[in-house]
């Protein structure tokens, strides 16, 4: 069996090169890897994921993942928040069921591919994406901003920047003009030092379609109060929230949380009673994202990505509610991550390599 080593540089010409039609393949297979672990018993095979954080404040998240198909393990390091500049770097190691060395890839980028995957999960059923707010300005921004274009670039009319430092807003905003000028879409940055930010941010945040929160912040971007008539009305955003990964840390009010779940125009795909926040895993939801655990959500009203989609594919037909709650209703996602994702996006990477020639191929490890 061949084995492939695919490096940063070979992972980013491979992910660069991908059409609208090889994401949609990709997000298929990400779909069905969500349902078999939430639905159909996949995550009953997965080892605990692990975390060590030294003196030095540097985090290594250890995640270890199977599937029919493969197995395989993400090492990923993630900088103090002192250390400016560093980014997450790691790798992927995939074999297949048996233990065979299938491939090794340099994780930074796929990590952000396969994390802003999950979020696109539930955009092509929306019905309104004109305006697009992604918070944050590193990779994970990069390739929300990037996959929403690419998914649903023509809808989008107008795509803003909001971050901490001008310096790398400008950075993002000059690499995404390119795919926000192919579609005609208007691009701008919002920067927290910039004058009247307070006031702009809501503006921009009560007119936005989609939100996407990409920041390791600990405490709210925005406050739960600029998203209340929203609330009321029980009619978008549609956000996305895949930053916070400890107790400590919240990028969304966990108060908008709980007007979620509380919320009379909520809907339950489960048919249990208020709104729901959907998650890629709970239990993971439940140790690390600070916006559930300090906003005290309820069980409940927390449904996996993988439920919902195995609940919309077969009970729609009869249920309006969902299908208006999926197309126009509030909807938070919120992701920590699974290693299951990175060995499906990891599999499905290897073979388009192998398929393109892409990275180094050796006859075995
Ligand atoms: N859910 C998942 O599966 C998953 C996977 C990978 C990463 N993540 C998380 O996603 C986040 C972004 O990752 P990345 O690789 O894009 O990181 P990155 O390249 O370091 O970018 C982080 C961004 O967040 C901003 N930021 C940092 N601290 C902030 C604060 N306290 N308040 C507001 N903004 C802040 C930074 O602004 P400046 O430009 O001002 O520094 C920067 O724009 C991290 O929290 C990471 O742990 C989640």
């Amino acid at each position: 069996m061949s084995f492939s080593v695919i490096s940063n540089t070979a992972v980013k010409s491979l992910l660069s090169g991908l059409t609208r039609t090889d994401v949609l393949a990709i997000q298929s297979t990400l779909n069905r890897t969500f349902v078999e672990y939430s639905v159909n018993n996949e995550a009953a095979y997965q080892p605990h994921r692990a975390s060590v954080t030294r003196p030095d404040g540097s985090t290594t998240l250890f995640m270890p993942a199977t599937s029919s198909t493969s197995v395989g393990s993400k090492i990923i390091g993630i900088p103090p928040a002192t250390a400016k500049g560093k980014t997450l770097a790691g790798v992927l190691v995939l074999c297949d069921t048996e233990g065979n060395p299938r491939g090794i890839l340099n994780a930074s980028e796929v990590t952000g591919f396969r994390t802003a995957l999950g979020s696109m999960t539930l955009l092509p059923r929306r019905e309104r994406v004109s305006n697009v707010v992604v918070f944050g300005a590193g990779k994970q921004a990069f390739w929300h901003a990037r996959l929403a274009l690419l998914l649903r670039g023509s809808d989008v009319k107008s795509m803003t920047v909001v971050n901490r430092s001008a310096q790398r807003s400008e950075e993002l905003v000059e690499q995404l003009r390119p795919f926000t000028s192919e579609v005609g879409a208007s691009l701008a940055a919002l920067n927290a030092s910039d004058q009247g930010y307070d006031r702009s941010l809501k503006e921009l945040v009560g007119a936005a379609d989609v939100i996407f929160c990409t920041t390791p912040a600990t405490s709210p971007l925005f406050p739960a109060s600029y998203l209340d008539q929203a609330v009321e009305r029980g009619e978008g955003p549609y956000i996305g929230a895949i930053g916070s990964y400890k107790p400590e840390m919240k990028e969304l009010d966990p108060g908008l949380f709980q007007n979620v779940v509380t919320s009379k125009t909520g809907c339950h795909p489960k048919g249990g009673s208020g709104g729901v926040i959907v998650v890629d895993t709970k239990e993971g939801a439940f140790q690390e994202a600070g916006e559930i655990i300090q906003g005290k959500i309820p069980s409940e009203n927390i449904v996996e990505i993988g439920e919902l989609l195995h609940i919309q594919k077969n009970k729609e037909a009869q249920d309006p509610s969902l299908d208006r709650w999926l197309t126009n209703g509030f909807i938070i996602y919120k992701s920590v991550g699974m290693g299951v994702m990175d060995l499906a996006i990891g599999e499905a990477l290897v073979n388009l390599a192998q398929q393109k020639g892409v990275g180094e191929s050796l006859p075995a490890l």
